[in-house]
């Protein structure tokens, strides 16, 4: 993988830029729609191509490895033969899933003790096994195996928990070093920054990280209980340390205008499941705002779902066709709701590169922040 930093903004640290895989070029900042079990819900690889225009999307090892399991995927040749995907995945470690998912989890050095939450049936998650595993699905992008610290968590737990994730971030880089891709083309990987709301933790993290020289780095443990502010402020600390000329990927985050101040202090990546969590809940995100298509007041609205949106979905359906959608629990209310969520976040990383590129990005981020979270 390779990273080239085109240009970064005048007046702010936002940066464009180009990630190279074998499986494809991705311009940041860049939004990744997540697919946790494979596929992004309700929502066809065609869709994702051609009318959100999506660069990337996310998997996950932990949901991958219990369904359909690595036989299944070995013989299928990789996660892009078999859901035909054929632009870069990245898979996130299962560090996340294992803590927030499971049942009876068990941490030790060696790794971490699970049940499954689907079927109950106990499970052994290692830094090296979760390297093999990410091997096996075969993403252009892995993640270093994690403890997402909560972010109410003391200090005297923050510090533990990181220095585990430290520990489990080396094993992990040997068992990469030691392995290659099963099928044939280049995988990288991407150490996480963990260290709660702790500053002096986010800087020995961001430095511990920095120092291993990855492809990429990310950013952890946000939007886990935190404050706003105080995680505006972990990840300026942290992007203070992180190399440049290295793309920068805040996990989890977050709503439309989390992404922009995130733009703002040097992130390139991001990934969320609000869009389409949200989106099947009936909340549309906009330009103009934000829309609870279940409300009473969209009953007899027929103008265009949004005039100038970003989706085909958005002028050929109504708001009081898509209210009535949900009103009666059709399956197409979620397709219409995903597909017009994650057009309008690829489209908001697109407009944001743009305005990078021509270095008027804070005054645009400014009159953007003032409409995309008002309720309508
Ligand atoms: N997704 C959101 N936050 C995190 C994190 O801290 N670690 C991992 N592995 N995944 C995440």
């Amino acid at each position: 993988m390779d990273f080239k930093l085109q240009h970064t903004d005048l007046q702010s640290k936002a940066r464009a830029g180009i990630i190279t895989t074998d499986h494809g070029v991705i311009e940041t900042p860049i939004f990744m729609p997540v697919g946790t079990a494979g596929s992004v819900k309700a929502v066809h690889a065609t869709e994702l191509e051609d009318d959100i225009e999506a660069q990337i999307i996310l998997g996950n090892t932990y949901h991958l490895y219990l369904r359909p399991g690595l036989d299944t995927l070995q013989q299928a040749g990789g996660l892009h033969r078999f859901n035909s995907w054929r632009k870069p995945i990245l898979t996130d470690s299962g560090g996340f899933q294992v803590f927030s998912l499971a049942e009876n989890r068990k941490l030790t050095e060696e790794g971490a003790e699970f049940r499954s939450h689907i079927d109950g049936s106990k499970h052994f998650f290692t830094p090296e096994k979760v390297i093999d595993i990410q091997r096996i699905i075969g993403a252009d992008i892995m993640m270093a195996f994690d403890e997402c610290t909560p972010g109410d968590a003391p200090y005297d737990y923050a510090k533990q928990s990181l220095e585990l994730t430290e520990r489990w971030l080396d094993r992990c880089l040997t068992r990469f070093r030691e392995t290659e891709c099963p099928h044939g083309y280049r995988q990288t990987l991407f150490p996480i920054v963990q260290g709660c709301v702790y500053p002096d933790l986010r800087k020995q993290a961001a430095e511990n990280v920095a120092s291993k020289g990855a492809d990429g780095n990310a950013i952890g443990g946000l939007s886990v209980g935190e404050s706003t502010e105080e995680m505006y402020e972990m990840i300026d600390i942290v992007n203070e340390i992180l190399p440049e000329d290295k793309p920068r990927y805040l996990m989890g985050v977050g709503t439309p205008a989390n992404m922009l101040e995130a733009i703002d202090r040097g992130v390139d990546m991001f990934d969320c499941i609000m869009p389409t969590r949200n989106g099947r809940n009936g909340q549309l995100f906009t330009k103009n705002g934000i829309m609870n298509m279940r409300n009473q007041k969209w009953k007899n609205d027929f103008s265009p779902i949004e005039e100038d949106g970003a989706s085909f979905v958005d002028t050929r359906y109504s708001k009081a066709y898509l209210r009535h959608l949900f009103n009666t629990g059709e399956i197409l209310a979620l397709q219409i709701a995903s597909i017009h969520n994650l057009a309008f976040y690829l489209w908001l990383v697109k407009e944001a590169r743009r305005q990078i590129l021509q270095n008027n990005f804070p005054a645009w981020k400014a009159s953007m922040i003032d409409t995309i979270m008002r309720r309508l």
